[in-house]
């Protein structure tokens, strides 16, 4: 697992954007998994602009959401079907016929499960992954105890969790308004897609961000998962990277990954 520590909140973005861009460049018809939260906002307003101002192109591109809630329609605003819309895919030249996100309005949501599995099988498999993680560890809506084994499923969410959603988007005390049921990918789901880039930025990420890095792979939180995947990548912030014991190791591999490329450039005669 690779963790790179940015200064702040934009620094983070700006690396995060540019894992992305640089997939989209090396493969124009990627399929990239994509997820919602306060913290991929500034990331997707990145690639909005790369792709406004570079013309980084999004027709070939294929897209999987993690997540979404049950009973809310892509009309609602607090869907993530809405929220990506919102926030990238109307601003970018992506094909509607290529956008997936799960449908929280499914008639039989595990049947949808199960498709929306087979469809990302279709299309090769996710080669990217974008992940945020939730304060008690989750990833999608992994909540603690979701086996690392899991696939697309419906999950109940935690209180914490509600919680959490209604502060940050509904509004604060309006956790009658959360839904407590989401669609979301499966720990051994995610564990599929090619590479993982899991974000987070803050003092309120700090402990969960030591505990998934540094502690035991468990299913209590399922971020943990990231240890087992031969490549993923970290970005945090300063702030989110407060409680990491190796916290100057990871700063210095970084700060290394021009002299080792030299080396290598070296060894291979070029
Ligand atoms: C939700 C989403 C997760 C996301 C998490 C963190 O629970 N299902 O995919 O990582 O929120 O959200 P935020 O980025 O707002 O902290």
């Amino acid at each position: 697992m690779e963790v790179i520590i940015a200064k702040d909140r934009a620094e983070l973005a700006e690396v995060a954007a540019g894992i992305i861009r640089e997939q989209i460049l090396r493969k124009p018809n990627s399929v990239l998994g994509l997820a919602t939260g306060s913290t991929p906002e500034e990331t997707y307003a990145r690639l909005v602009k790369y792709h406004k101002e570079e013309g980084l192109d999004f027709s070939k591109i294929t897209t999987f959401n993690l997540d979404e809630y049950i009973g809310l329609p892509p009309s609602h605003d607090q869907s993530y079907h809405y929220f990506m819309a919102d926030r990238l895919f109307k601003h970018v030249n992506v094909n509607p016929e290529n956008v997936h996100v799960p449908m929280g309005m499914a008639p039989d949501p595990a049947a949808f499960c199960e498709w929306y599995e087979d469809e990302m099988e279709k299309a090769g498999g996710v080669d990217l992954q974008l992940l945020g993680i939730g304060g008690d560890g989750h990833i999608a809506f992994n909540e603690p105890g979701s086996s690392l084994a899991s696939r697309t499923r419906v999950k109940t969410l935690t209180e914490q969790t509600i919680k959490d959603n209604a502060d940050l988007f509904f509004g604060k005390g309006q956790e009658h308004l959360v839904p407590k049921f989401a669609i979301t990918m499966g720990v051994g789901t995610i564990l599929e897609a090619k590479k993982l880039l899991l974000i987070a930025y803050g003092k309120r990420k700090a402990g969960i961000v030591k505990k998934f890095v540094e502690g035991p792979v468990t299913s209590q939180v399922t971020a943990s998962a990231l240890q087992l995947h031969p490549d993923s990548i970290v970005v945090i912030d300063n702030e989110a990277a407060a409680e990491l014991e190796h916290k100057d190791y990871y700063k210095w591999v970084y700060s290394q990954k021009g002299e080792l490329q030299k080396v290598l450039d070296r060894l291979a005669g070029n």
